[in-house]
């Protein structure tokens, strides 16, 4: 009523006219009063009501990255061969790393992600000249199962966009030699080869290695052998055997006999303990296993991702984004892990994709979409601070480094998730 008044109000004072008036243009400006007092009330309602549950947008998030990662690249000087990893907490200044650190490929995965986005030729040559510093990486026995990551998200992301046959080479080279890391008695890949040789002897594999499989499931359907296909879906498997526990939470690491193959234990390295959920390790699995159903397309690995999912978004935090580890002493007063937020969200986006069910999917997307909002919000966004993306990361607590920091990988998740939103909306 009150806003009536006021449309009305604002009617008369606009379409005020002398007496003398004939009776058409009076009839007409009567329809126009009216018209104009439903439009306030209409816009008005509106507005409210996008106040009152807000509509999350992701392009202008996507537009906030691109200008962050143009202040990073200002500060990476041409002839470097270096490339960003984090932003230690309260600092300005990127530590940088080179191509043989596990996060050397987020970066020009990132500017794939931008060049996608804006198709500007600018990004394209920034990623691939990133890209091309990994090049030796594809020349040399396998340091790790982080190959993967470090190959799939920067030649990987480049080849898929740009169709270029160099980088196809350079791809199916590197999963070759990521297959070298397989053992078959196991059923694993071997993650951290070093770690076998120094410590015990014994096979290690830790969940973090399901993201790896892309590549090799990528490689047998783009001109590799098929054996890679079944050492994916052969590590995927096993994995699902002796990672989970019965409540679906993930051990870090399981420690195998390399030659009979037997589980000997479950243990944690980044986590708070042996039996405890560490968040991001959570988060990999629920991207791993999304991404598994998606090249293979077998339930069971759909079950596992679902698994792995609902029990990650039963246990989260009110503000959508995960501590850590679920299981850490001291929680609330304890640092979160935005990385393991992005992740899932993007995991989240695309698990929506791939469950028949119309209520769990939209329940998925619409968890992906409140973990995004979160992300976005002036918390954990670095905005002013740093030329990061993310602040509020945790990479290796129990080591007691890049706590509570920004770090390149949750910035590169967090883009993709946005990107992968900004497609679905659209
Ligand atoms: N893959 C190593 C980590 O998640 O920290």
């Amino acid at each position: 009523t009150y806003l009536g008044s006021c449309a009305d109000r604002v009617a008369s004072l606009a379409f005020s006219c002398p007496e003398t008036i004939h009776w058409p243009l009076n009839q007409s400006l009567n329809g126009m009063k009216a018209f104009l007092k439903y439009l306030c009330c209409t816009l008005f309602i509106s507005f409210i009501g996008c106040r009152a549950n807000p509509v999350f947008n992701p392009s202008e998030n996507i537009d906030y990255c691109l200008a962050q990662a143009s202040k990073t690249l200002q500060t990476i000087p041409p002839e470097d061969s270096l490339l960003p990893r984090n932003i230690d907490r309260n600092k300005t200044d990127w530590h940088f790393v080179p191509g043989t650190d596990w996060t050397s490929g987020f970066w020009p995965g990132i500017l794939w992600l931008l060049y996608e986005y804006t198709g500007d030729e600018k990004w394209r040559m920034e990623a691939n000249r990133f890209t091309r510093l990994l090049t030796p990486l594809s020349a040399r026995p396998a340091h790790d199962h982080d190959l993967g990551f470090q190959m799939n998200c920067s030649f990987g992301k480049g080849y898929r966009l740009t169709q270029n046959p160099e980088y196809k080479a350079i791809l199916l080279r590197t999963a070759d030699t990521l297959a070298t890391l397989f053992n078959l008695r196991v059923g694993t890949i071997l993650s951290w080869p070093g770690m076998k040789k120094d410590k015990n002897g014994l096979h290690n594999t830790i969940i973090d290695n399901m993201m790896n499989l892309e590549l090799l499931f990528w490689a047998s359907k783009n001109g590799g052998p098929y054996s890679l296909y079944d050492i994916a879906v052969r590590h995927a498997e096993t994995t699902m055997k002796n990672q989970f526990r019965p409540d679906f939470s993930t051990y870090h690491a399981i420690l195998y006999n390399d030659s009979t193959g037997a589980r000997i234990k479950g243990q944690t390295h980044q986590g708070y303990a042996d039996e405890s959920m560490w968040a991001r390790g959570q988060a990999w699995a629920i991207y791993g296993y999304t991404m598994t159903y998606r090249e293979t397309r077998d339930p069971k690995f759909l079950e596992a991702a679902q698994n792995a999912a609902n029990l990650y978004l039963k246990r989260l935090p009110e503000d959508m984004i995960p501590y850590w580890d679920f299981d850490a002493p001291n929680i609330p007063n304890e640092p979160k892990d935005a990385s393991a937020a992005a992740i899932t969200a993007s995991a989240l986006l695309e698990l929506s994709t791939l469950v028949s069910d119309k209520g769990i999917a939209k329940n998925y997307y619409e968890k992906a979409v409140k973990i995004l909002a979160a992300l976005s919000s002036e918390k954990y966004q670095s905005r002013g601070k740093n030329s990061a993306f993310l602040l509020h990361c945790t990479g290796h607590k129990p080591a007691g480094t890049e706590i509570d920091a920004s770090m390149i990988y949750g910035d590169y998740y967090y883009l993709e998730a946005l990107l992968r939103l900004e497609k679905m909306k659209n």
